[in-house]
This record gives C-alpha cells, sequence and structure tokens, in this order.
C-alpha cells in the first residue's frame, strides 16, 4: 500500500500530474484511488467527470473522490470545537471570535489525510494518490498530526484531571467549562488511534511527496524551501515532476531557440537543486490535458523510464549513532538556512525551528539525560551533539 502525495505552487499542474499518474498506475495493473481536497473540483474536471464525497469508479481498477472537507471536519471535530468555543465563551471571548478561534487550523486538511489513511487501511487500493493544495496547505496538513497531537494532549491531560477528582455537584463551582464524556471520547478517538496511526503512515518508507515544479524561478524557489520544511519533518520526498517543458520539436525552431536554451539551465540547476531526488521532465501538451485517453499518454510520457507508484528515491531519515563520548543526531535537512535554525534540548525533548517551523523529536532514553553538546549544519544534515555534562 503507497502512499503519494503532490504538492507545489499554485497553478503549476498537481491535479494533472495526480491524475495523470493515478491513470497510468492504474492501466499498469494497480487497485488505485486518487483523490483531491479542492473545493474547485477540479479533479472532476480533468477526469471529465462528476465525482461525489464517497470513491466511486473511474475505469478499471480507478476510483476517484472529491473529499468534502468541511463536512468530514465537523464529522471529526464538531464535538470538540463545541467545547473549546464554550471554554473560550466563558473567559469572555465573544462568540464569533471564539468561533473563528476554535476552528483549529489546518483541520481540513488533516481530515483529508484522515480519509486517505482509512481508504489504504481498507485494503481496496494498492495505491492512493492525494492531489494537495499549493504548498502552504499541504505543508499545514502533514505537520498537523504533531502540532495537534501536543495540544490534544496537553488538553486531555489538564481536563481529565479536573473531571477525574471534580464531582457532578461541583462542577457549578469550578471556574471552567468541563467537557463531558463524549469531548474525550472523540479527543481520544482521534489523539490516540487516529491521529497516531496517520503519524506511523506519513513517516512510513511506503509514503512519498512529489514535487511539482515549471522552468520558473519562483516555482523552484518555493518547492525547494518545501523540501526543507518536509525534512524538518521527516516527511520523505522522491521525486520532482518538471511540468510544462517545451517538447524537442518546438526548441529545435529557431523562435524558442532561447527559451529551449532557458529551460535545460533551468533542468540541469532543478537537478542540481534537489539531488538525489531524480527529475522526471513532463513535456507542454499542445492542449490542456483532460479526459482519460490524454491523461494516460501524458502519465505514459511523465513515466516513461519509471514504475509510477516505485519509490523513485530512498527516504532519508534522522539517525542516532555513536559519537566519540556521546551521541549525535544526524537530521538531514537539504536547503536549509542557519541563520534560521535554533536547537533546544527540553527534557526528553529535542526542539528543532527552521524558520517558522518547530518540530519536536522524542529523544531516546539514552540519550535524555544527556546534556547538547553542539548544533551545526554540515552539508546538508544537521548534526546534534549529546554529552555528559561536565559535573
Ligand atoms: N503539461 C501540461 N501541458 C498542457 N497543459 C497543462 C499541463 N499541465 C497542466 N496543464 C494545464 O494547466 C492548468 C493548470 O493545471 P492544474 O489544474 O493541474 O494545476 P494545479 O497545480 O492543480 O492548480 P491549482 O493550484 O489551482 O490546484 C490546467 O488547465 C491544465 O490542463
Ligand atoms: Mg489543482
Amino acid at each position: 500500500m503507497r502512499l503519494l502525495l503532490y504538492t507545489g505552487k499554485g497553478g503549476v499542474g498537481k491535479t494533472t500530474t495526480a491524475a495523470a499518474t493515478a491513470v497510468c498506475a492504474a492501466r499498469r495493473g494497480l487497485r488505485t484511488l486518487v483523490a483531491s481536497t479542492d473545493a474547485a473540483h477540479s479533479l472532476g474536471d480533468v477526469l471529465a467527470i462528476r465525482l461525489g464525497a464517497e470513491p466511486q469508479q473511474v475505469e478499471d481498477r480507478l476510483h476517484a473522490v472529491e473529499i468534502d472537507a468541511r463536512a468530514e471536519v465537523e464529522r471529526h471535530w464538531g464535538r470538540i470545537r463545541d467545547y473549546l468555543v464554550a471554554v473560550l465563551r466563558y473567559q469572555g471571548i465573544e462568540d464569533m471570535v471564539a468561533e473563528e478561534l476554535a476552528l483549529l487550523p489546518g483541520a481540513e486538511e488533516i481530515t483529508t489525510l484522515l480519509g486517505a489513511e482509512g481508504w489504504l487501511r481498507s485494503g481496496d487500493y494498492d495505491l492512493v494518490v492525494l492531489d494537495c493544495a499549493p504548498t502552504g496547505a499541504t505543508l499545514r496538513m502533514v505537520t498537523l498530526p504533531d502540532v495537534a497531537h501536543g495540544a490534544l494532549r496537553i488538553l486531555l491531560r489538564v481536563q481529565g484531571a479536573l473531571a477525574a477528582v471534580v464531582t457532578p455537584a461541583a462542577r457549578a463551582l469550578v471556574p471552567v467549562p468541563l467537557p463531558d464524556r463524549h469531548v474525550f471520547q472523540d479527543a481520544d478517538r482521534l489523539l490516540y488511534r487516529r491521529l497516531r496511526r496517520l503519524r506511523r503512515r506519513l513517516l512510513d518508507p511506503s509514503t512519498s511527496v512529489r514535487l511539482v515544479v515549471t522552468p520558473e524561478r519562483m516555482v523552484i524557489d518555493e518547492a525547494r524551501r518545501t523540501w526543507t520544511d518536509l525534512s524538518l519533518f521527516e516527511l520523505p520526498c522522491d521525486a520532482v515532476v518538471m511540468n510544462r517543458l517545451l517538447p524537442e520539436a518546438a526548441v529545435s525552431e529557431a523562435f524558442f531557440a532561447d527559451w529551449g536554451r532557458l529551460q535545460d539551465e533551468r533542468l540541469r540547476e532543478v537537478a542540481a537543486l534537489f539531488a538525489p531526488l531524480p527529475v522526471l521532465p513532463a513535456p507542454l501538451q499542445d492542449d490542456e490535458v483532460i479526459g482519460l485517453e490524454r491523461l494516460a499518454a501524458h502519465g505514459e510520457q511523465l513515466f516513461a523510464e519509471h514504475d509510477p507508484a516505485a519509490v523513485l528515491s530512498p527516504p532519508s531519515q534522522a539517525v542516532f549513532e555513536r559519537d566519540d563520548d556521546g551521541y549525535a543526531l544526524c537530521l538531514p535537512l537539504p536547503g536549509a538556512d542557519p541563520a534560521l535554525l535554533d536547537v533546544a534540548k527540553v527534557d526528553d525533548e529535542l526542539l528543532v525551528r527552521a524558520g517558522p517551523l518547530r518540530r519536536s523529536l522524542r529523544l531516546p532514553r539514552r540519550i535524555a539525560p544527556l546534556d547538547l553538546a553542539a548544533a551545526r549544519l554540515d552539508g546538508d544534515q544537521l548534526r546534534v551533539r549529546f554529552a555528559r555534562g561536565a559535573d
């Protein structure tokens, strides 16, 4: 079972590439589901069929679904959200603001992933291809299991302790509204089963993110930053798709010769910037890539030399290793800016901040009692050393 996520800047061809991958994989024999959360219903437009909130068959071995993120959020987070609104309102925060605050940023995105996780577990599919939102939202989506897990854990711990000691008669005297049993049950189900399972799925070697770019500077730069951010959370990227490349026949015309040269330059640049990820070139087609046959042809060009469902580059994850007089953590962080990096150890966790993103890594038992001795960026690797303190 394999999960593939396609992301990239707005309009670069994510939906087209995700759909072409799915059609290609299904025609080569895999039971495939392609899913999108785009409220504009562009996956349905690309496949040229009307899609719903449940997977429906498109052709042999191929299903597609457009997730209704709003409805799903209500189903998963509804009661927790209502409780948060009650707490905020109690603290004198206006209804409107309280509701806004309790919207849980990223809830829509994470709900999408929970859906994908469910379909993968159903055993009905060998491959699930997700057409993700543009990069910012995708990052929120993949980092949220971390963030939500922490927030919900604190909420549960505090409120659980309160609920345990406060009898129903005393409830009226307690200065915060207490959640009822159902809120705990919902939070518990989300937290301990689904979010944990989702985190495991995202970190599984069978999950890969593919970055879609076009031969434009801004698009490439954004993808490169995304790669760093995804690496911080150990989400493996396995390939870059370079879309909308002018075909050979066009660049051999004098009029397009300069574009051809620039394009070659950008291709080489992307190969170097994203090494060791393979770069899959995708030609600019002479018309929009709509309908199964055009998607299949586009997919065959894209995957002429690869299996669309293969892990195209081995994942590089964090490793702890023995060091002279202690231990070291090596976390691959390609393209990280040392000026924006910050590393701290708090109890048994290592906090790594890269720009606006923060990751906390639980330290193995043998390393947790040691002190943070040094942290530096060594090429594409963040190297953090732990050693016994002086005392
Ligand atoms: N290789 C290609 N050749 C020709 N047309 C393409 C190609 N790739 C994408 N397109 C066209 O470009 C437009 C945008 O593509 P698409 O919808 O796949 O982008 P997207 O990244 O999903 O956009 P959004 O960020 O809005 O979701 C569509 O009209 C699509 O048919
Ligand atoms: Mg799209």
